[in-house]
């Protein structure tokens, strides 16, 4: 059984982890990423006709080879999701009732199942349906994921702008349809014709289809082309400002600057500062990710730029914030996690990986003396509120 448990755990690593970075997962995601490139090329050719019969038993090949390995990659996703932190202390079951309800699973399924029913089907949308599975980069770019989360966090404002979208629709229908209904009874006749009018105006497309034809019908019109300006502004201002915020969180760089901040670094001189930040890792996690785990081996420690944490000790949790760190426990003592520690809001991390933490400690020794006495300290009262190392 640990057999099985550390080969989920490996192949989670390589198919899931966000934070793996070695060859093998850089490997498995090209690769998986040129399979799907290279499907949509072959659909598009075919589709083009520029491939004769005498290629169509090996594009059919082909085809059926990827949905095996799309189908065995599910299921291996399947089978790893449950070494998510996210579900660790869920049964495996719903753990993986998660994965398959989520947008990426949703995705990962539809791509293949069409394939398996192909016999009931036509097969001119079953070649087309493989286009589909270009949702399936999705998975590989971090662009594309800020801007799922920057919609989702936006789903109010946004459904705000839809709700005003509807309202100008509605209203600007109802009023051409009264304004043009006698000179064009054939197109603003009713609300529901002056509609169309409405939209392609709102949405500054203008096909010129439908057109008013009175003066009051024209200048209206005109005043609805400005508003439909305006109707677009609020929604691309609100995403604008959300993918932007989006991208800061997840992608900021460690300079010197950050590091300063850390009270650890912050009496050192500049050129130590910049030396540090080359061996600091950034990190952002959403509230209740659980960080590290009590018993997992340790491998790095972690400094805390913004953000609150909770150590789960007994009888009470201890807070960590912005300043203070952790981790070090594990990497002085050569030991597992003492405590399990989990974000309580959205936090942005430093990690200092364990052949760093040895270097800098070897380096500096002072710094050594700080972090044990912390660590130290810790041990002693083992429920005293997190020590900023300041
Ligand atoms: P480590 O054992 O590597 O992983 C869990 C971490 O929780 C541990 O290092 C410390 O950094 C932190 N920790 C453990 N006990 C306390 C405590 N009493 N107060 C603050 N932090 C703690």
């Amino acid at each position: 059984m640990p057999q099985i448990h550390a080969l989920r755990r490996g192949l989670y690593r390589l198919l899931e982890s966000h934070t793996e970075r070695g060859m093998a997962r850089h490997a498995v995601n090209t690769f998986l990423i040129l399979l799907i490139i290279t499907n949509v090329g072959a659909v598009l050719l075919d589709d083009a006709g520029s491939t004769g019969p005498q290629w169509q038993p090996l594009l059919q090949g082909f085809t059926d080879i990827s949905i095996a390995l799309f189908s065995a990659e599910y299921l291996c996703r399947l089978w790893v999701v449950v070494e998510n932190e996210k579900f660790r202390d869920m049964p495996p079951a719903r753990a993986r009732l998660h994965y398959i309800a989520s947008p990426a699973g949703l995705i990962d399924l539809l791509a293949i199942l069409p394939f398996y029913f192909r016999a009931s089907l036509d097969l001119r949308y079953l070649r087309l349906l493989r286009l589909f599975w270009l949702l399936k980069l999705t998975r590989f770019s971090p662009a594309m994921q800020s801007l799922a989360a920057a919609l989702y966090e936006e789903r109010r404002s946004l459904l705000g702008a839809l709700l005003i979208a509807i309202v100008l629709l509605m209203t600007s229908a109802t009023i051409m349809h009264v304004l043009e209904r006698d000179a064009q009874p054939a197109v603003f006749g009713t609300i529901l014709q002056s509609m169309w009018w409405a939209v392609v105006t709102l949405t500054t497309v203008g096909y010129g289809d439908a057109v008013p034809h009175t003066v009051l019908g024209k200048m209206f019109g005109g005043v609805c082309a400005l508003l439909g300006l305006f109707m677009f502004a609020l929604p691309t201002a609100i995403m604008t400002r959300a993918v932007v915020e989006q991208l800061k969180r997840r992608d900021f760089v460690v300079n010197a600057q950050l590091v300063s901040h850390v009270p650890l670094f912050a009496s050192l001189g500049i050129m130590r500062i910049i030396e540090i930040a080359t061996m600091l890792k950034p990190r952002h996690v959403p509230p209740l990710y659980t960080v590290v785990r009590k018993g997992d081996p340790a491998d790095c420690m972690y400094f805390i730029l913004s953000g609150e944490l909770e150590v789960q000790l007994q009888p009470r949790p201890v807070r960590l914030r912005v300043g203070d760190f952790f981790g070090e426990m594990g990497l002085l003592d050569g030991a597992p996690r003492n405590a399990t520690v989990t974000a309580v809001t959205d936090t942005q991390l430093l990690i200092l990986e364990e052949k760093d933490f040895h270097k800098l400690i070897r380096a500096y020794p002072e710094m050594r003396t700080t972090i044990e006495t912390v660590a130290a300290a810790r041990r002693s009262v083992p429920d005293m509120p997190g020590v900023s190392a300041a």
